[in-house]
Parts: C-alpha cells; structure tokens; sequence
C-alpha cells in the first residue's frame, strides 16, 4: 500500500450557484416508495438532521469566511453557503406534509436543533486560539460529514431501482437535485479545511466522530418514524432490513457504504475540481510527512476500532429492542428558524 497522497488533477473551476426551487408535496403519499415503510423512513431521516445540519453549516462557515486568503476558494465558499442554505429549506418543507400525515416529525427535530445549535453551536470562547480552536473542530467536521453526503448524492443519482418500485417522482426530484449539488460542491469542505488548518490527526479525529453522531442519529431517526407512524401496526426496523433493502439497491449498499468510510471518490465519473485529490476525504493511509513514528497509526486504528464498536453497538441492539435514549431538545432553535411547539409522540 502507498503512503503517498494522489497527485493533484488541474480541471476546470465550476462556479457553484445556488438554484432556486420549488416542491409540491400534495400528491407524495406518507409511503412514497410504494408498500415499504423502512425505505421510506430511512430515507425520510434526511428531512429530519438536514434542515438543522445544513442551517450550522451556513453559520460555521459564515464564520470561517474571513480566514480565508485564496479569492477562488472564498467564492466557492459563498455559492456552497447559497447551495446548502437553499437544500435546508427544501427539506424543511416536506415535514409540515409528514406533520398533515398524521408523523409529527417534531419531538425529533427539536433534538436535532439542540444537537447542532446548542451541542455544536456557538461557544464564549476567549478570542484568539481557543475561539480559532473551537472553529477548525467544526470546518473539520463539516468536510467529514460532507464525504458522507457527496457518496449519498452519487449513490441517489444512480438509484434506478427507486424509479423501478414506483417512488414518488416529486421525492426523486428533490433527492437528485440535492445529490446533484452534493456531487457538484464535494470538494469545497475539504479544500476549505485544507486551506485553513489541513491537520491529519484534526481530520482523523472528526471523521471518526461525523461517522459516529451520523450512525447514531440515522438509527435513532429510522426508530423514530417507525414508532410513530399512524399507519403502522407492528413497527420494526433493524440492521437486517437496512443489508437486505442495500442488496435490492432501493438504499445504499452494505459494501458500498464501507468501501466508502476510509476514502470516498463520490463521483467517480466527474473529474475533480481545482487541483482536489480523487478522493476528497482519504483517512488511511495518514501522510508520510506527517506521521510519526507509531502514534498515528496507533491512534489512527484506535479510532477506527472505537467507531467500529459504536457502530457494532447501535445496530445490534439499539434499532431493535431498547427505548430511544433521552436526549436534550431545543424548542426554540436558537438560528431563530421557527418551528411549531413540540407534540407529545409515542417515543422521542
Ligand atoms: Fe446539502
Ligand atoms: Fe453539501
């Protein structure tokens, strides 16, 4: 195996633009891949963390704006802050339909406010290096969060299955321009991270924990609809469905999904941008010139192994038997963004 980075491609700079869109959801049933409620929910968790996950992305990086030096990467900065804003409000807009349902999706996105705004939010940090500290851990989380995205945007691009079962075409819609924009601005969490700090043990570290909080809320969030929807006699969900709906390629596949944690090329058919690596977030193996002898292979596996437990944990036995964990909520985001009075669901 090569220790060596994969040598920069030149390509040409794609301006990133946001698009103005508009979904009607009268028509989109609560099931909208027809007869599978486990397809549907799973998918459904993305209306559920990205409303908030992409509203502190916007902030994160508003903050991060004046540290950046290179005039092209500010640029690109801006029209992903314009993509992401615009993604959060289209997401947004499906749970009124879910609420209209008779699936308050509520109790559960409360938790996800207070998970970003409060958990990840802003800290009185004095100013210099701890405030600066505090910033670099969440540009870095960002640009791990955003491989996992920028692999779903590619796998949703290419699900012809979902066409073939009959999704809801309004749903397909805003998947694929989502993933589409995913695809397009993949490179700009990583290059901004790059630009700013570019750290492997920072990197490493906050891969670790964005693939974590990512397992954790998804299952927490597929266990949430399951419970509460109206429709449902005997809820269940586990890790089982998740390989077995992978395997017919109505979700991502089990393979694919961990051939996808250490290093991702999210579009393997488009060329990189701006002198990107093929594969924008690589973890293994660390860089030469910055590896130590020992530790960071050290760390590096302890990382790994500790996620992997996390992982193992939360699929056997959290998707199927024990009671979601209470977890804090916020009722009022505190980005001002409003939402209705939390309801009282059968679990939250
Ligand atoms: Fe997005
Ligand atoms: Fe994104």
């Amino acid at each position: 195996m090569s220790n060596t980075q994969p040598a920069p491609v030149a390509s040409e700079h794609v301006e990133l633009k946001a698009r103005k869109v508009s979904f009607d959801w009268e028509e989109t049933p609560l099931h909208w891949v027809p007869g599978d409620p486990f397809t549907t929910h799973t998918i459904n968790v993305l209306h559920l963390l990205l409303p908030a996950g992409e509203r502190w992305f916007v902030h994160v990086y508003q903050q991060a704006l004046p540290y950046i030096t290179d005039d092209r990467l500010r640029e690109d900065v801006i029209g992903f802050i314009g993509q992401e804003a615009i993604h959060s409000q289209a997401h947004d807009d499906v749970l009124p339909h879910l609420r209209k349902l008779g699936l308050d999706p509520t109790p559960y996105t409360a938790q996800v406010d207070w998970f970003f705004e409060k958990l990840l939010g802003d800290r009185t940090l004095p100013p210099g290096r701890p405030r600066r500290w505090w910033l670099m851990e969440r540009v870095a989380l960002i640009a791990a969060i955003e491989h996992y995205t920028a692999f779903l945007g590619d796998w949703v691009l290419n699900a012809e299955e979902l066409d073939r079962v009959g999704a809801d075409p309004t749903m397909l819609d805003l998947l694929r321009w989502h993933g589409a924009e995913e695809v397009e601005h993949r490179a700009v969490a990583f290059e901004l991270f790059m630009h700013l700090d570019g750290g492997y043990r920072r990197r490493a570290r906050t891969w670790a924990l964005a693939f974590s909080a990512l397992v954790f809320l998804w299952q927490r969030g597929i266990r949430f609809f399951m419970e509460n929807d109206p429709s449902l006699v005997n809820p269940k969900s586990s890790f089982a469905d998740f390989v077995r709906k992978g395997r017919q390629g109505v979700l991502p596949s089990t393979p694919a999904m961990l051939r996808s944690i250490p290093a991702t090329s999210a579009a393997p058919t488009t060329p990189p941008r701006r002198g990107t690596p093929r594969r924008p977030w690589p973890i293994w193996p660390p860089p030469r010139r910055q590896r130590r002898p020992l530790m960071p292979r050290l760390t590096t596996v302890a990382l790994v192994a500790g996620a992997a437990l996390l992982v193992r944990r939360a699929v056997r036995s959290r998707m199927t038997t024990a009671p979601l964990w209470p977890m804090p909520a916020l009722d009022t985001p505190i980005s001002g963004y409003g939402r209705a009075a939390p309801s009282r669901a059968r679990s939250a």
